[in-house]
């Protein structure tokens, strides 16, 4: 039995790719304590407003701070895009982390149980790991390229595709005053008659990353306009349970993400047809 590998030492470059995963595992953890800590299941909690439906909380930033203080205390040097701090120490690492300490916190203040912490470390354009993290149900999804997806330690593996009307997808629909709406109701109504159901849970991340475990048989995005932090863990998972992650013009590496569909490789042609941008 192989053992866990040992994470305590301070590394320049994360060229081992366990131990990086090790690593934001760790502060996944240590962001998702402080989560389900602080997830307010009766009474309201307080929060700010950084657009029209756009909130953030203590929590986000909390468990933000939390995150970049471990991985840095094992790698002083790796960069940083960060949904609360923006980019910060980027300077000279081909490494940076990409983080959503809170994705769903519009969930999370309504009360919702249905929020995550996701972290993803990309070299230079190239996603390389990624952890999406449920702390209400200490879910760890978690992937690193070329060795697979797990969930918590079970390697996880790509299950036959469900016919069309048995597929369950999800989406994100465009928040008030943010994203397209018409592209959003556009293509549900093509894709309403034809399957059993769409969701639209609210955390971007563990949508995309559910692709892995089969509990979605498909996501996409387009009017909502994700950003890389919403996206960019689910997608390593995804892609390494063996799904197809591309954009809505079926590019696998696009120079940007304004569009997502993730789902099994046979099916991935079909909805790309019935998704196709209006
Ligand atoms: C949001 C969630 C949601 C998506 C929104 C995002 P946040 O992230 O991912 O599912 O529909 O567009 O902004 O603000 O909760 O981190
Ligand atoms: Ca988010
Ligand atoms: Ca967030």
């Amino acid at each position: 039995m192989s053992s866990a590998p040992d994470t305590k030492k301070t590394n320049e470059q994360p060229e081992d790719l366990l131990l990086l995963l090790e690593t934001i595992k760790e502060a996944a953890l240590l962001a998702g304590e402080l989560l389900r800590n602080g997830y307010p299941k009766i009474e309201r909690i307080r929060f700010d407003h950084k657009g029209a439906s756009d909130f953030v909380t203590e929590y986000d930033k909390g468990a933000e701070a939390l995150i970049i203080k471990h991985i840095m205390s094992k790698y002083p040097k790796i960069g940083f895009v960060a949904e609360e701090s923006g980019i910060v120490f980027s300077k000279d690492s081909e490494y940076k982390v990409i983080i959503d300490p809170l994705d769903g916190t519009n969930n999370f203040v309504h009360g919702i149980p249905h929020f995550s912490v996701s972290i993803a470390v990309a070299k230079n354009t190239e996603l390389v790991c990624g952890v999406v993290y449920q702390p209400l149900l200490d879910e760890m999804l978690s992937a690193a390229k070329g060795l697979g997806a797990r969930l918590n330690d079970v390697l996880l593996e790509i299950k036959d595709a469900r016919p069309f009307s048995e597929m369950l997808l999800s989406t994100c629909l465009p928040y008030n005053n943010k994203g397209n709406h018409k592209i959003a109701i556009s293509q549900i109504n093509t894709l309403m008659p034809l399957v059993a159901g769409i969701r639209c849970p609210g955390s971007a991340a563990l949508e995309i990353a559910y692709i892995a475990l089969g509990r979605f048989d498909a996501f996409w995005s387009h009017g909502a306009q994700l950003d890389l932090w919403d996206i960019a863990a689910g997608i390593v998972i995804a892609r390494e349970a063996g799904y197809l992650v591309t954009d809505l013009d079926g590019n696998i590496t696009p120079e940007e993400w304004s569009s997502l569909l993730v789902s099994h490789p046979n099916r991935h042609t079909q909805l790309l047809t019935l998704l196709e941008k209006k």
